[in-house]
């Protein structure tokens, strides 16, 4: 990782560091540079740089989130309260 002088950082490639959030009964949100890749290291494809992995086990879409959490939250949201 690479100083920029404005207090920021970036990768080699000139990207920003990926930041996971983890959103209240829901997803791993993940944005920035990174690779997801199976246990033995095969490069999982993915559509953009920001994706949702499941955290509850419930998705069809495994390591993906497919919404399914929030059936399981029985309220529809996936947020606080
Ligand atoms: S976190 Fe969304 S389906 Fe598991």
């Amino acid at each position: 990782m690479l100083a920029t002088g404005k207090g920021e950082f970036m990768t080699e490639f000139g990207e920003p560091p990926a930041t996971i959030t983890p959103y209240p009964d829901g997803p791993l949100i993940v944005r920035g540079a990174f690779e997801l890749c199976e246990l033995d290291g095969t490069p999982i494809p993915r559509s953009g740089k920001t994706v949702a992995l499941c955290r509850c086990g419930r998705s069809a879409l495994k390591p993906f989130c497919d919404g399914s959490h929030k059936l399981a939250a029985g309220n529809g949201r996936s947020g606080p309260g």
